[in-house]
């Protein structure tokens, strides 16, 4: 049996991480360690109550304390650590929170995995989520690949690129066994609508405005996010220890092609009407410090691990855009902060 500490399993990645893994793996166990910040929504894990193999636990990643008691408590075997403050425009406005979270939080797990692994790494993992944001921007050709020079832009990735530089040198420094992954755009259900995808879906099914940065001609690659759940869960049972394996989609689109088919995508699916919904695209002014265009080299992960991604973005992007018009129960709870009641009755007293 392996114990697994999941952080930030709460979020969306990471909960699509555990509702993956958690029922396929009834013989490993799998802790949740979330701080609940707004962009978490325990109602994304709903179908785990009551799983024999899945605990939550309220905790801030930066806190030490908090951490050690976690690691004395469930003794994990592999950290794997997606929590982060995740938003770029949110780090533009308040860098210092991704500083935290994103930094110290990392260096307060990797402290907790060299004290309490201390005498023998054998069979133990610290798996870093991170992303292909570390390598800046990209001019009109070329691809990311574990080789390309850090170079971030934005308050968000400069603290990613930092906590990715601190798991190497704890590898380096301390022998600490650790894998990293670095992943493109991943979008999806259970995402927080304040990212591109969801953003635009949800204001095109109200009739609202379609905010495009700039010119919207910048360029990113989707993936959709359980074939980045499954990357990660192959590089963490297959992958070498040290190593990074950089993981996307090989779905390059503009900003405003992606809301070209969003649109298409919800006329479609909600009988709206095309041209009303095709007017409320709006340019609004650029956001400061915008990386021009992503796009991820796979071929390591793809020839040594045998990964593909098994959704292609039409496919994707219309399981993606039924979810959300399936789903206005868990938008309403995210986006009106109501969950937070739940957890002050369900974990206040903690
Ligand atoms: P998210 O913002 O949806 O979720 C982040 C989760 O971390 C939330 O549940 C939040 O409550 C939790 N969290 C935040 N601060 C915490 C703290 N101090 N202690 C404990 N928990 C805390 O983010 P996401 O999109 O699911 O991203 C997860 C990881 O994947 C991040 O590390 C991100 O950098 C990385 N990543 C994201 C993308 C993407 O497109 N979303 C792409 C590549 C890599
Ligand atoms: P986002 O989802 O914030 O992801 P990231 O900045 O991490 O790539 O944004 C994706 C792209 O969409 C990015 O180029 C910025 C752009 N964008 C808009 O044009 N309008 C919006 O309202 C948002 C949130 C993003």
């Amino acid at each position: 049996m392996t114990t697994y500490l999941v952080t930030g399993g709460a979020g969306f990645i990471g909960a699509n991480f555990l509702n993956l893994l958690v029922p396929r793996q009834p013989g490993d166990r799998f802790i949740n360690v979330d701080k609940l910040t707004y962009a978490a929504n325990p109602a994304s894990l709903e179908g785990l109550e009551g799983s024999g193999n899945y605990a939550l636990e309220r905790v801030d990643v930066a806190d030490a304390a908090a951490v050690d008691r976690l690691f004395e408590e469930h003794a994990p075997d592999c950290v794997v650590h997606f929590a982060a403050e995740s938003h770029v425009d949110r780090s533009i406005l308040g860098p210092g929170e991704f500083v935290r979270t994103n930094v110290e939080g990392t260096f307060v797990l990797l402290e907790a995995c060299r004290k309490h692994w201390a005498g023998s790494y054998d069979g133990k993992l610290f798996h870093h989520v991170s992303t292909d944001e570390v390598y800046g921007s990209l001019g009109a050709t070329g691809m990311f690949t574990e080789d390309t020079r850090y170079d971030p832009s934005s308050p968000y990735s400069a603290s990613k690129a930092a906590s990715d530089h601190l798991v190497r040198a704890w590898g380096r420094t301390y022998k600490l066994p650790f894998k990293l992954t670095n992943c493109s755009n991943n979008y999806g259900p259970l995402q927080f609508p304040e990212k591109l995808i969801p953003l635009m879906i949800l204001n095109a099914v109200e009739g609202k405005p379609l905010p495009i940065y700039g010119k919207g001609e910048n360029v990113r690659d989707w993936l959709y996010v359980t074939d980045h759940c499954e990357a990660i869960w192959r590089v963490i049972q297959s992958g070498a220890t040290g190593e990074t394996y950089n993981v996307g989609g090989h779905n390059e689109l503009m900003n405003v092609e992606v809301v070209d088919r969003i649109i298409e995508l919800v006329a479609a699916q909600t009988g709206g009407d095309l041209e009303a919904l095709r007017g409320l695209k709006t340019y609004v002014t650029d956001r400061p410090g915008h990386d021009l265009r992503y796009a991820i080299d796979a071929s390591k992960i793809e020839r040594d691990l045998g990964w593909t991604p098994q959704e292609t973005f039409e496919t994707g992007l219309a399981k993606t855009v039924a979810w959300y018009l399936e789903n206005d129960a868990w938008v309403d709870a995210v986006r009106s902060g109501a969950y937070r009641e739940w957890i002050d009755q369900n974990y206040g007293a903690r």
